[in-house]
């Protein structure tokens, strides 16, 4: 199926997850399962008008259009949806701020509370990793968490990336690890064929890569 925005045909398989590119119907589902206990964008526009949870829905909703409005292939961040036996259980996202300079990806990513601590948080950051190291070229991998957010730093580690520096967050006090993984070193311990990769040519030339660049 041809689509028109070429992205919303990526999707990702693996053993047990189904990562599609996040679509205008898929909002309903994703906030009727957005966990409490989500950090969101602390710089996200609010408005006073509107209640918390309604506030909460306006920075999810606004992080997709802002995503996929403002896409170029110098800036892109793209939303993946995440489902297991067909039921949405989170989001995971895959960014190149400044790719067609550095080559490199970053990631975030949420389960709703009952999955977590399964093995599914690595297997869909390893899903964007296969997508970004495979047909994106990507160089090398980045990520950050705060130093107490241990779930996020172990899928980290899990899938080897290294630390590299820490910050603080400037409204919280907290502090960030950082961490780096590169692609040969992705590639050394990574099985070829353990996540299945459906309609990315077609979107290479949003992301400045395919024939006719
Ligand atoms: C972060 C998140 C997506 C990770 O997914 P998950 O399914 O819970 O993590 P996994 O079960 O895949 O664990 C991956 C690794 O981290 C380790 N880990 C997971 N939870 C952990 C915890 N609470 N403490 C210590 N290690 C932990 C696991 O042991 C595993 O390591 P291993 O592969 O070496 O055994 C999920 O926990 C989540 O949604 N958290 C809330 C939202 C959030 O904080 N997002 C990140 C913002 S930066």
């Amino acid at each position: 199926m041809e689509h028109l925005w070429p992205l919303h045909g990526i999707r990702l398989t693996t053993p047990d997850l189904a990562l599609t590119v996040m679509a205008e119907p898929d909002l309903p589902l994703v906030l009727s399962v957005l966990p409490a206990d989500l950090e969101l964008n602390p710089h996200a526009t609010t408005y006073a008008g509107l209640g918390h949870e309604a506030n909460r829905r306006a920075v999810v909703m606004q992080g997709y259009w802002r995503a996929l409005g403002l896409w170029s292939p110098s800036d892109w961040m793209l939303p993946f949806v995440v489902r297991r036996a067909g039921a949405v259980i989170g989001v995971q996202w895959l960014e190149g701020p400044d790719y067609l300079t550095d080559h490199t990806v970053d990631s975030s990513s949420w389960l709703v509370a009952g999955v977590r601590g399964r093995g599914l948080g690595r297997q869909m950051r390893a899903a964007v990793l296969d997508l970004a190291f495979g047909p994106l070229a990507a160089e090398a991998a980045i990520s950050s968490a705060v130093t107490a957010n241990a779930a996020s730093l172990g899928v980290s580690q899990s899938l080897g990336y290294r630390a590299t520096h820490t910050s603080v967050l400037p409204h919280s006090g907290e502090v960030l690890q950082h961490v780096r993984l590169e692609r040969d070193a992705w590639r050394a311990g990574r099985a070829a064929g353990t996540t299945t990769l459906e309609g990315v040519d077609a979107a290479l030339p949003l992301f400045g890569l395919g024939e006719g660049r």
